[in-house]
């Protein structure tokens, strides 16, 4: 099967860059990208390619290519799923925040209503592309809710889980290290997963293309996210024993990461990993283990978060105990919100939580970002109900420059790895601010030797 017309449901951190690549990598074929969030998706067709929704290096000059060529972003859900031979699901799927399972399990009311809207609006065959992740077996559910529509139609589901890191995206997605794609070992399947096999092949090379059943598929996926955030919690444990031993993180990590068997990636140690999937897909895989009576399983992967939340509580603690155990009326400045470099996402950043307690110990916090609006770290805050939003709004100050936000701060703390912050004058900022002068290095990216020469009280984690 060839397939001509794509539809992808949800123009969001995945949606959006992955079909920009697979549209200006694939012209033959037309790829609507549709949203029910207007404004979302009045930001994708922007003519200005600053104001796209995303920042991605690198996507603005994908968009700009395809856009309007045979890329199109709609609020034309409908149409666009009719028209289509081939449907990606790419929208959000949370921890779900009510009922069974809540806190924990993956909330899978939008899957549910794109697989009902597919079955309604179809009039020809189509093949449904998971590309949202998802919990094992969750094919079968669209599969029932698309198979008893009763109209005749036939739809192939296929599981394309996405392994793009965010401020990486468009890298990550023209030099995948693999695409994943699992189907069902049908005849019909077989041809799904070819169709899907051959768009990919426009440019990755066919030995990173992994063909599986469907359930391996959508357990890599998890599995994946699982393994690299506990790399990360696993680092991060040792980062406290190095500070009471003065081994250094660092050093531990360069030389374990010299071991082929471990690889150097991933061994950062950090304030604790945020972002929007790491916390999440692991407490659905923990959920899943539960469901099924894996008590041992779950508790196994459940300390992955424990040690991530023990982390980020770790370092504020740190900074109250440092600063003479009250931080009341403190102005404290934060450079970075976001939970990495080179994006503007926000969610479940170590910085929410750090600022969030150390509000609770009435401290003013003063943030830098170079690429998050102080709008987004209000709702962010506002999002934890830990106070009321006019509290937070007085607690919580923003700044678009980082001198204003130090000027006269007692202390710095650094929550995101932005390279600018590096080649900042180091000397000015200990100027400008109250003496001592604190700076705790949450992502160890700071010269402590540089900076403990100007005078400041230097901490970085794990050293
Ligand atoms: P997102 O919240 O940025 O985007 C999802 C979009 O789907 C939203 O714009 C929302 O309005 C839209 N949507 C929801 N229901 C809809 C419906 N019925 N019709 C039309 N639009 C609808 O989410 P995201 O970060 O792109 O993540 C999407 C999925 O991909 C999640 O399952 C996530 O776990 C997975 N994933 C995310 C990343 C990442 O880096 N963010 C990486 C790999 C996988
Ligand atoms: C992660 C995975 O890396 C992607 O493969 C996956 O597709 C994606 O989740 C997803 O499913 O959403 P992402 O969350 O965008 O990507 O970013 P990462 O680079 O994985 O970083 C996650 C968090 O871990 C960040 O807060 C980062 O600062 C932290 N981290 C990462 C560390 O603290 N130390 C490290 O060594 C690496």
């Amino acid at each position: 099967m060839k397939v001509t017309t794509i539809c992808c449901i949800g123009a969001g951190y995945v949606g959006g860059p992955t079909m920009a690549v697979i549209a200006q990598k694939n012209p033959q074929i037309k790829v609507t990208v549709v949203d029910v969030n207007e404004s979302r998706i009045e930001a994708w067709n922007h003519e200005d390619l600053d104001q796209l929704p995303i920042y991605e290096p690198g996507l603005d000059a994908v968009v700009a290519e395809a856009r309007n060529r045979n890329l199109f972003f709609s609020t034309e859900v409908d149409a666009a799923i009719e028209a289509a031979d081939m449907v990606f699901i790419s929208v959000n799927t949370p921890t779900k925040t009510y009922g069974k399972g809540k806190g924990m399990a993956a909330d899978l009311k939008y899957i549910e209503l794109c697989a009902r809207q597919i079955a309604k609006v179809s009039t020809s065959d189509k093949i449904i592309v998971e590309k949202s992740t998802l919990p094992v077996k969750t094919a079968q559910t669209i599969k029932s809710i698309l198979h008893n529509t009763g109209n005749g139609i036939n739809f192939q589901i296929l599981s394309n889980p996405e392994f793009l890191a965010e401020g990486t995206a468009v890298q990550d997605l023209l030099m995948p290290d693999r695409v994943l794609i699992g189907g069902e070992q049908t005849k019909e399947g077989v041809e799904a997963i070819q169709a899907l096999v051959d768009i990919y092949l426009s440019w990755v090379p066919n030995e990173n293309i992994i063909t599986t059943n469907l359930w391996s598929s959508e357990l890599s996926k998890l599995t994946a996210n699982a393994f690299l955030a506990q790399r990360v919690s696993s680092i991060n444990a040792l980062t406290e024993l190095c500070e009471v031993t003065g081994a250094d993180v660092n050093e531990v990590a360069n030389a374990i990461g010299k071991d082929s068997r471990i690889g150097p990636k991933f061994l950062k140690a950090s304030v604790g990993f945020g972002g929007s999937c790491f916390q999440k897909d692991i407490l659905n895989l923990v959920y899943i283990a539960k469901s099924y009576g894996l008590k041992e399983v779950a508790d196994y992967w459940e300390q992955v978060i424990i040690m991530n939340d023990y982390q980020k509580r770790r370092f504020s603690t740190k900074i109250v105990k440092t600063l003479y155990n009250t931080i009341s009326g403190k102005k404290i400045a934060f450079l970075g919100w976001a939970f990495k470099k080179d994006t503007n996402d926000t969610r479940e950043s170590a910085a929410i939580y750090v600022a969030d307690q150390l509000i609770e110990e009435q401290a003013t916090i003063c943030v830098y970002d170079p690429k998050v609006t102080a709008q987004q770290m209000q709702n962010d805050l506002n999002y934890l109900n830990s106070r009321t939003e006019e509290d937070n709004q007085n607690q919580l100050i923003t700044e678009d420059n980082p001198y204003n936000a130090c000027k006269d701060a007692h202390a710095i703390a650094i929550l995101t790895e932005w390279d600018e912050f590096k080649f900042y004058d180091w000397q000015k900022i200990y100027d400008i601010m109250q003496k001592p002068a604190f700076v705790f290095d949450g992502r160890g990216i700071l010269n402590s030797e540089t900076l403990k020469t100007i005078g400041f009280q230097y901490y970085a984690i794990g050293r």
